[in-house]
């Protein structure tokens, strides 16, 4: 999934999202040395732990993403420190006593095989007692195959509107959701300009994630269902995972 075709829209999205910032500026205040955070983005994250003085590596693969992330960077007087990477495969000859990736970062991860590759490679940049720390959104769609309007409207400087529709699709057997985002921007001319992008997420549930974990040489994850450290619930919007590998498979392997 490159996410260069979406990165204007995801700041007009997400960057107001801060739900999740002080739950990693926490762990990451526990941490001696540097943050590794996989899937940076815009640098949403990334920004707000730099602002604390968490020396923080932002490991991101979409181009469009890391220039936003540097625009950032460069307008708010931050230092931000961006490499380009996959977490299947990136190699930083580091361990991390943190590694975080916010916001559904490995729902971008469609295999069982990618999801495991991933996973070992994590677990190959951890320290010694380190600790791997994500959050997934908990499955629940709403109404699918029908243009939705959720409240996203955004005004720009020059007077023009922006409203956002989704139109969302499922695909049960391989856990996929795809939405397709009908942006429509109107000029104060009047005329209207219409772009469409396309985002797929593999979704996951609780236990797959574990067995996942598991399989990957990490022991049980901390799991809650809240930034502040709720339980799991029926209710709960998102699935909070904290992991450390497990005894006698700690980090530092094939660096
Ligand atoms: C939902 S965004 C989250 C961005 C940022 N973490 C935040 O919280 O605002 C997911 C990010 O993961 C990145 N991503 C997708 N596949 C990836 C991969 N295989 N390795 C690392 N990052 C990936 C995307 O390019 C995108 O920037």
């Amino acid at each position: 999934m490159n996410y260069d075709d979406l990165a204007a829209i995801y700041d007009q999205q997400y960057d107001s999202y801060r739900s999740d910032l002080h739950f990693y500026a926490g762990l990451a205040g526990g941490v001696g040395g540097r943050v590794l955070e996989l899937g940076a983005g815009t640098g949403r994250v990334t920004a707000f732990l730099t602002r604390r003085g968490v020396p923080v590596v932002g490991l991101e693969p979409s181009r469009e993403m890391r220039a936003r992330a540097q625009a950032r960077s460069e307008r708010e007087g931050l230092s931000l420190n961006l490499v380009a990477g996959d977490m299947q495969s990136f190699a930083l000859g580091e361990s991390f006593g943190l590694i975080i990736a916010p916001f559904n970062a490995l729902m971008h991860l469609y295999a069982p095989s990618e999801q495991l590759q991933a996973l070992e490679n994590i677990r190959a940049h951890l320290a010694p007692g380190g600790t791997f720390a994500f959050d997934l959104y908990v499955p629940r769609f709403g109404a699918l195959g029908t243009l939705r309007h959720e409240g996203e409207t955004f005004h720009a400087p020059d007077g023009s509107r922006t409203d956002l529709f989704l139109l969302q699709r499922h695909d049960p057997p391989r856990q996929l959701i795809t939405t397709e985002y009908f942006v429509d921007t109107a000029l104060p001319t009047g005329e209207l300009r219409r772009t469409f992008h396309t985002l797929t997420q593999r979704y996951y549930t609780r236990f797959e994630v574990e067995w996942l974990l598991r399989c990957a040489g990490f022991g049980a994850p901390r799991v809650t269902g809240s930034f502040q450290g709720g339980p799991l619930t029926e209710g709960s919007e998102v699935m909070i995972f904290q992991a450390q590998a497990s005894a006698g498979r700690g980090g530092s392997q094939g660096l």
